[in-house]
Protein backbone atom coordinates (compact mmCIF):
# COMPACT_ATOMS: atom_id res chain seq x y z
CA UNK A 1 0.00 0.00 0.00
CA UNK A 2 1.50 3.18 -0.99
CA UNK A 3 1.29 5.90 1.63
CA UNK A 4 -0.17 9.24 0.39
CA UNK A 5 -0.03 10.45 4.18
CA UNK A 6 1.46 14.48 4.78
CA UNK A 7 4.22 15.36 3.16
CA UNK A 8 7.46 15.35 5.33
CA UNK A 9 9.70 18.32 5.96
CA UNK A 10 11.10 20.42 8.29
CA UNK A 11 10.37 24.21 7.41
CA UNK A 12 13.06 25.93 5.59
CA UNK A 13 15.01 29.23 6.85
CA UNK A 14 13.11 32.16 5.41
CA UNK A 15 16.48 33.38 4.65
CA UNK A 16 17.39 32.85 0.89
CA UNK A 17 14.17 33.71 -0.46
CA UNK A 18 13.02 35.94 -3.28
CA UNK A 19 12.86 35.67 -6.61
CA UNK A 20 15.30 32.90 -8.65
CA UNK A 21 16.21 33.96 -11.71
CA UNK A 22 14.36 32.31 -14.29
CA UNK A 23 17.24 30.67 -16.35
CA UNK A 24 18.04 28.80 -12.72
CA UNK A 25 14.03 28.19 -12.28
CA UNK A 26 14.06 26.58 -15.53
CA UNK A 27 17.14 24.58 -15.37
CA UNK A 28 18.06 25.67 -18.86
CA UNK A 29 21.10 28.60 -17.50
CA UNK A 30 23.78 28.72 -18.40
CA UNK A 31 26.12 26.37 -16.13
CA UNK A 32 27.94 26.66 -13.52
CA UNK A 33 31.01 25.14 -13.56
CA UNK A 34 31.95 25.59 -10.06
CA UNK A 35 28.55 24.57 -8.53
CA UNK A 36 28.50 22.19 -5.55
CA UNK A 37 26.86 19.12 -6.07
CA UNK A 38 23.42 19.23 -4.47
CA UNK A 39 22.16 18.19 -0.77
CA UNK A 40 18.55 17.51 0.09
CA UNK A 41 18.43 20.27 3.11
CA UNK A 42 18.82 22.59 -0.40
CA UNK A 43 15.78 21.33 -2.65
CA UNK A 44 13.02 23.02 -2.18
CA UNK A 45 9.57 23.16 -3.76
CA UNK A 46 9.26 26.83 -5.00
CA UNK A 47 12.43 29.27 -5.68
CA UNK A 48 15.16 26.67 -5.06
CA UNK A 49 18.55 27.76 -5.65
CA UNK A 50 19.84 24.42 -5.85
CA UNK A 51 20.36 22.92 -9.14
CA UNK A 52 17.25 21.34 -10.86
CA UNK A 53 18.29 19.01 -13.47
CA UNK A 54 19.93 16.61 -10.31
CA UNK A 55 17.27 14.50 -9.54
CA UNK A 56 19.34 12.55 -6.60
CA UNK A 57 19.38 13.03 -3.94
CA UNK A 58 15.79 12.50 -3.65
CA UNK A 59 14.18 14.78 -1.11
CA UNK A 60 10.23 14.58 -1.64
CA UNK A 61 9.66 10.37 -1.99
CA UNK A 62 5.75 11.06 -2.11
CA UNK A 63 6.21 12.31 -5.29
CA UNK A 64 8.57 9.31 -6.92
CA UNK A 65 6.20 6.80 -5.68
CA UNK A 66 3.44 8.87 -7.00
CA UNK A 67 5.82 8.86 -10.38
CA UNK A 68 6.30 4.97 -9.67
CA UNK A 69 2.38 4.81 -9.37
CA UNK A 70 1.77 6.21 -12.03
CA UNK A 71 3.90 3.91 -14.76
CA UNK A 72 2.23 1.01 -12.99
CA UNK A 73 -0.80 2.06 -14.09
CA UNK A 74 -0.60 2.39 -17.55
CA UNK A 75 -3.19 1.58 -20.08
CA UNK A 76 -4.35 3.11 -23.49
CA UNK A 77 -8.07 3.56 -24.32
CA UNK A 78 -8.03 1.29 -27.19
CA UNK A 79 -7.57 -1.80 -25.34
CA UNK A 80 -11.20 -0.91 -24.15
CA UNK A 81 -13.74 -2.88 -26.71
CA UNK A 82 -16.81 -0.32 -27.71
CA UNK A 83 -18.87 -2.87 -29.77
CA UNK A 84 -21.31 -2.53 -26.95
CA UNK A 85 -21.62 1.06 -26.95
CA UNK A 86 -21.52 1.45 -30.48
CA UNK A 87 -24.46 -1.27 -30.79
CA UNK A 88 -26.32 1.26 -27.88
CA UNK A 89 -25.47 4.43 -29.21
CA UNK A 90 -26.78 3.07 -32.87
CA UNK A 91 -30.11 1.69 -31.34
CA UNK A 92 -33.36 3.47 -31.76
CA UNK A 93 -34.82 2.72 -27.91
CA UNK A 94 -31.34 1.95 -25.92
CA UNK A 95 -30.96 5.48 -24.25
CA UNK A 96 -33.49 8.42 -23.55
CA UNK A 97 -32.96 11.76 -25.24
CA UNK A 98 -32.12 12.84 -21.44
CA UNK A 99 -29.54 10.30 -21.52
CA UNK A 100 -27.95 11.23 -24.86
CA UNK A 101 -27.60 14.70 -23.86
CA UNK A 102 -25.58 14.16 -20.02
CA UNK A 103 -23.21 11.51 -22.14
CA UNK A 104 -22.28 14.14 -24.63
CA UNK A 105 -22.25 16.98 -22.28
CA UNK A 106 -19.76 14.98 -20.26
CA UNK A 107 -18.03 13.85 -22.69
CA UNK A 108 -17.67 17.24 -24.25
CA UNK A 109 -16.19 18.43 -20.89
CA UNK A 110 -13.65 16.44 -20.64
CA UNK A 111 -12.65 16.20 -24.17
CA UNK A 112 -11.39 19.92 -23.70
CA UNK A 113 -10.66 19.82 -20.34
CA UNK A 114 -7.82 17.03 -20.00
CA UNK A 115 -6.29 19.44 -22.80
CA UNK A 116 -6.77 22.72 -20.57
CA UNK A 117 -5.28 20.68 -17.44
CA UNK A 118 -2.23 19.20 -19.93
CA UNK A 119 -1.52 22.81 -21.29
CA UNK A 120 -1.41 24.53 -17.21
CA UNK A 121 0.69 21.47 -16.40
CA UNK A 122 3.16 22.36 -19.10
CA UNK A 123 3.15 25.70 -19.92
CA UNK A 124 2.17 26.96 -16.35
CA UNK A 125 3.29 24.90 -13.25
CA UNK A 126 6.48 22.85 -15.02
CA UNK A 127 8.08 25.59 -15.03
CA UNK A 128 8.11 27.31 -10.95
CA UNK A 129 8.00 24.07 -9.47
CA UNK A 130 11.77 23.78 -9.06
CA UNK A 131 11.82 19.88 -8.24
CA UNK A 132 13.02 17.71 -10.12
CA UNK A 133 11.36 14.63 -8.24
CA UNK A 134 8.08 16.90 -8.90
CA UNK A 135 8.84 17.06 -12.57
CA UNK A 136 9.37 14.06 -12.81
CA UNK A 137 5.85 13.28 -11.79
CA UNK A 138 4.57 16.21 -13.86
CA UNK A 139 6.21 14.58 -16.98
CA UNK A 140 4.02 11.36 -16.19
CA UNK A 141 1.12 13.57 -15.75
CA UNK A 142 1.70 15.38 -18.73
CA UNK A 143 1.84 12.00 -20.78
CA UNK A 144 -1.42 10.88 -18.70
CA UNK A 145 -3.23 13.97 -19.80
CA UNK A 146 -2.58 13.18 -23.32
CA UNK A 147 -4.26 9.80 -22.77
CA UNK A 148 -6.53 10.76 -21.96
CA UNK A 149 -7.38 13.08 -24.65
CA UNK A 150 -7.05 10.06 -26.65
CA UNK A 151 -9.90 8.20 -25.10
CA UNK A 152 -11.91 10.92 -26.64
CA UNK A 153 -10.63 11.17 -29.60
CA UNK A 154 -11.24 7.08 -29.51
CA UNK A 155 -14.86 7.43 -27.95
CA UNK A 156 -15.95 9.86 -30.88
CA UNK A 157 -14.23 7.61 -33.65
CA UNK A 158 -15.91 5.08 -32.45
CA UNK A 159 -19.62 6.10 -31.44
CA UNK A 160 -19.62 8.48 -35.26
CA UNK A 161 -20.25 11.77 -33.04
CA UNK A 162 -19.45 15.21 -34.36
CA UNK A 163 -16.07 15.91 -33.52
CA UNK A 164 -16.54 19.94 -33.82
CA UNK A 165 -19.62 19.34 -31.34
CA UNK A 166 -17.92 17.97 -28.70
CA UNK A 167 -14.43 19.59 -28.70
CA UNK A 168 -15.95 23.03 -28.99
CA UNK A 169 -18.16 22.49 -26.69
CA UNK A 170 -16.32 24.29 -23.87
CA UNK A 171 -16.85 27.49 -25.90
CA UNK A 172 -20.63 26.57 -26.80
CA UNK A 173 -22.47 25.63 -23.50
CA UNK A 174 -22.15 28.42 -21.30
CA UNK A 175 -22.20 26.11 -18.05
CA UNK A 176 -19.08 24.37 -19.32
CA UNK A 177 -17.48 27.50 -20.90
CA UNK A 178 -17.83 29.25 -17.05
CA UNK A 179 -15.87 26.24 -15.55
CA UNK A 180 -13.55 26.55 -17.94
CA UNK A 181 -13.38 30.49 -18.13
CA UNK A 182 -12.85 30.14 -14.05
CA UNK A 183 -10.15 28.56 -14.10
CA UNK A 184 -7.92 29.74 -17.06
CA UNK A 185 -7.91 33.17 -15.34
CA UNK A 186 -5.64 31.60 -13.18
CA UNK A 187 -3.34 29.80 -15.23
CA UNK A 188 -3.45 33.08 -17.77
CA UNK A 189 -1.39 35.18 -14.94
CA UNK A 190 1.40 32.49 -14.54
CA UNK A 191 1.73 32.12 -18.34
CA UNK A 192 2.49 35.43 -18.22
CA UNK A 193 6.51 35.31 -19.35
CA UNK A 194 7.43 38.36 -16.81
CA UNK A 195 5.68 36.50 -14.37
CA UNK A 196 8.68 35.25 -11.52
CA UNK A 197 7.68 33.38 -8.00
CA UNK A 198 9.62 34.59 -5.24
CA UNK A 199 7.38 37.38 -3.80
CA UNK A 200 4.41 36.94 -1.72
CA UNK A 201 1.96 37.70 -4.43
CA UNK A 202 3.52 36.03 -6.66
CA UNK A 203 3.82 32.96 -5.03
CA UNK A 204 0.11 33.29 -3.82
CA UNK A 205 -0.90 33.04 -7.34
CA UNK A 206 0.92 29.99 -8.38
CA UNK A 207 -0.95 28.17 -5.46
CA UNK A 208 -3.91 29.72 -6.30
CA UNK A 209 -3.31 27.67 -9.89
CA UNK A 210 -2.43 24.66 -8.20
CA UNK A 211 -6.04 24.53 -6.23
CA UNK A 212 -7.63 26.19 -9.66
CA UNK A 213 -6.59 23.05 -11.35
CA UNK A 214 -5.41 20.25 -9.32
CA UNK A 215 -8.25 20.83 -6.21
CA UNK A 216 -10.82 22.40 -8.51
CA UNK A 217 -10.79 21.30 -11.64
CA UNK A 218 -8.98 17.25 -11.47
CA UNK A 219 -10.36 16.67 -7.64
CA UNK A 220 -14.07 18.17 -7.94
CA UNK A 221 -15.15 18.99 -11.39
CA UNK A 222 -13.87 15.35 -12.51
CA UNK A 223 -15.38 13.58 -9.81
CA UNK A 224 -19.32 14.61 -10.62
CA UNK A 225 -18.49 13.37 -13.97
CA UNK A 226 -17.08 10.00 -13.20
CA UNK A 227 -20.35 9.66 -11.15
CA UNK A 228 -22.43 9.74 -14.26
CA UNK A 229 -20.85 7.96 -16.77
CA UNK A 230 -20.26 5.09 -13.92
CA UNK A 231 -23.81 5.53 -13.01
CA UNK A 232 -25.01 4.51 -16.53
CA UNK A 233 -22.22 1.68 -16.29
CA UNK A 234 -23.80 0.65 -13.05
CA UNK A 235 -26.67 -0.14 -15.13
CA UNK A 236 -25.37 -1.66 -17.92
CA UNK A 237 -25.16 1.16 -20.12
CA UNK A 238 -21.91 2.30 -22.10
CA UNK A 239 -20.01 -0.05 -20.09
CA UNK A 240 -16.86 0.50 -22.51
CA UNK A 241 -16.61 4.25 -21.86
CA UNK A 242 -17.33 3.29 -17.98
CA UNK A 243 -14.64 1.09 -17.82
CA UNK A 244 -12.16 3.60 -19.74
CA UNK A 245 -13.59 6.54 -17.42
CA UNK A 246 -12.53 4.24 -14.17
CA UNK A 247 -9.09 3.75 -15.95
CA UNK A 248 -8.93 7.65 -15.89
CA UNK A 249 -10.59 8.22 -12.65
CA UNK A 250 -7.56 5.92 -11.09
CA UNK A 251 -4.98 8.06 -12.66
CA UNK A 252 -6.79 11.52 -11.36
CA UNK A 253 -6.84 10.25 -7.92
CA UNK A 254 -3.03 10.38 -8.48
CA UNK A 255 -3.09 13.61 -10.10
CA UNK A 256 -4.98 15.18 -7.26
CA UNK A 257 -3.43 13.61 -4.31
CA UNK A 258 0.03 15.11 -6.12
CA UNK A 259 -1.40 18.59 -6.61
CA UNK A 260 -2.95 18.13 -2.49
CA UNK A 261 0.89 17.09 -1.39
CA UNK A 262 2.51 19.71 -3.89
CA UNK A 263 0.68 22.66 -2.06
CA UNK A 264 1.10 20.89 1.61
CA UNK A 265 4.40 20.84 0.74
CA UNK A 266 4.95 24.66 -0.32
CA UNK A 267 2.42 25.53 2.53
CA UNK A 268 5.20 23.67 5.04
CA UNK A 269 8.17 25.66 3.74
CA UNK A 270 6.60 28.99 2.89
CA UNK A 271 4.49 29.70 5.95
CA UNK A 272 3.56 32.95 5.39
CA UNK A 273 1.71 32.26 2.31
CA UNK A 274 -0.86 30.78 4.53
CA UNK A 275 -2.22 33.53 5.83
CA UNK A 276 -5.96 33.81 7.18
CA UNK A 277 -7.17 35.80 4.14
CA UNK A 278 -5.88 33.65 1.49
CA UNK A 279 -7.05 30.43 3.71
CA UNK A 280 -10.50 32.52 3.12
CA UNK A 281 -9.72 32.54 -0.23
CA UNK A 282 -8.88 29.04 -1.06
CA UNK A 283 -12.18 28.42 1.32
CA UNK A 284 -13.84 30.98 -1.63
CA UNK A 285 -12.84 29.50 -4.31
CA UNK A 286 -14.04 25.79 -3.28
CA UNK A 287 -17.04 27.20 -2.76
CA UNK A 288 -17.17 28.85 -6.23
CA UNK A 289 -16.89 25.85 -7.76
CA UNK A 290 -19.31 23.74 -6.20
CA UNK A 291 -21.99 26.18 -7.48
CA UNK A 292 -20.68 26.24 -11.02
CA UNK A 293 -20.58 22.69 -10.85
CA UNK A 294 -24.24 22.69 -9.59
CA UNK A 295 -25.54 25.16 -12.92
CA UNK A 296 -23.78 22.60 -15.60
CA UNK A 297 -25.65 19.51 -13.49
CA UNK A 298 -28.61 21.35 -13.82
CA UNK A 299 -27.82 22.18 -17.76
CA UNK A 300 -26.73 18.57 -18.31
CA UNK A 301 -29.42 16.86 -16.22
CA UNK A 302 -32.69 19.36 -16.49
CA UNK A 303 -35.05 15.88 -15.64
CA UNK A 304 -32.85 13.82 -14.29
CA UNK A 305 -32.76 9.94 -14.96
CA UNK A 306 -32.36 6.78 -12.89
CA UNK A 307 -30.53 7.00 -10.32
CA UNK A 308 -29.01 10.50 -11.24
CA UNK A 309 -30.07 13.75 -11.12
CA UNK A 310 -29.21 17.34 -10.50
CA UNK A 311 -29.63 17.67 -7.30
CA UNK A 312 -27.96 14.51 -5.98
CA UNK A 313 -24.81 15.53 -8.37
CA UNK A 314 -24.77 18.81 -6.31
CA UNK A 315 -24.75 16.71 -2.94
CA UNK A 316 -21.95 15.24 -4.45
CA UNK A 317 -20.24 18.03 -5.01
CA UNK A 318 -20.59 19.21 -1.48
CA UNK A 319 -19.54 16.19 0.02
CA UNK A 320 -16.67 16.18 -2.18
CA UNK A 321 -15.65 19.92 -1.77
CA UNK A 322 -15.95 19.33 1.88
CA UNK A 323 -13.59 16.22 2.05
CA UNK A 324 -10.84 18.61 -0.58
CA UNK A 325 -11.09 21.24 2.71
CA UNK A 326 -10.36 18.28 5.02
CA UNK A 327 -6.93 16.95 2.77
CA UNK A 328 -5.71 21.09 2.67
CA UNK A 329 -6.22 21.29 6.53
CA UNK A 330 -9.41 24.02 5.78
CA UNK A 331 -12.36 24.03 7.54
CA UNK A 332 -15.66 22.56 5.56
CA UNK A 333 -17.39 25.16 3.45
CA UNK A 334 -20.50 22.74 3.30
CA UNK A 335 -22.45 21.89 6.17
CA UNK A 336 -21.67 18.14 6.59
CA UNK A 337 -23.09 16.17 4.03
CA UNK A 338 -23.58 12.18 3.05
CA UNK A 339 -22.14 11.28 0.00
CA UNK A 340 -25.26 10.09 -2.02
CA UNK A 341 -22.59 7.82 -4.16
CA UNK A 342 -21.15 5.56 -1.98
CA UNK A 343 -20.49 3.01 -5.01
CA UNK A 344 -17.93 5.62 -6.32
CA UNK A 345 -15.21 4.06 -3.43
CA UNK A 346 -16.43 0.44 -5.39
CA UNK A 347 -15.64 1.67 -8.58
CA UNK A 348 -12.04 3.23 -7.74
CA UNK A 349 -11.12 -0.07 -6.65
CA UNK A 350 -10.48 -2.10 -10.42
CA UNK A 351 -9.33 -5.07 -8.74
CA UNK A 352 -11.80 -5.74 -6.53
CA UNK A 353 -14.39 -4.44 -9.33
CA UNK A 354 -13.63 -6.99 -12.11
CA UNK A 355 -17.15 -7.43 -12.81
CA UNK A 356 -18.54 -4.21 -11.68
CA UNK A 357 -19.80 -3.72 -15.51
CA UNK A 358 -19.52 -7.05 -16.09
CA UNK A 359 -17.31 -6.66 -18.85
CA UNK A 360 -13.38 -7.40 -19.49
CA UNK A 361 -11.05 -5.27 -17.34
CA UNK A 362 -7.30 -5.92 -18.06
CA UNK A 363 -5.32 -6.13 -15.01
CA UNK A 364 -3.39 -3.59 -15.98
CA UNK A 365 -2.09 -2.33 -12.14
CA UNK A 366 1.19 -4.17 -11.89
CA UNK A 367 2.64 -2.71 -8.54
CA UNK A 368 1.07 -2.48 -5.07
CA UNK A 369 -2.27 -1.60 -4.61
CA UNK A 370 -3.58 2.03 -4.42
CA UNK A 371 -5.07 4.29 -1.88
CA UNK A 372 -7.85 6.03 -3.57
CA UNK A 373 -9.41 8.81 -2.12
FE1 LIG B 1 -6.82 13.68 -17.20
FE1 LIG C 1 -5.39 14.85 -14.56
Amino acid sequence: MLDWSEPASTPLPAADTGPVPLADATGLGDIDRTGGRVSVDEKRMINCRADVNQLLPLKYKWAWDKYLAGCNNHWMPTEVSMQADIALWKSKDGLTEDERRAIKRNLGFFAASESLVANNIVLAIYRHLTNPECRQYLLRQAFEEAVHTHTFQYIVESLGLDEGELFNMYREVPSITDKAAWALKHTQSLDDPDFLTGTQEADQQFLRDLVAFYVVFEGMWFYTGFAQILSLGRRNKMVGIAEQYQYILRDESIHLNFGIDVINQIRIENPHLWTKAFEDEVRGMLRDAAELEAAYGRDTMPRGFLGLNAALCEQYMRFIANRRCAQLGLTPVFAETENPFPWMSEAMDLKKEKNFFETRVIEYQNGGALAWD
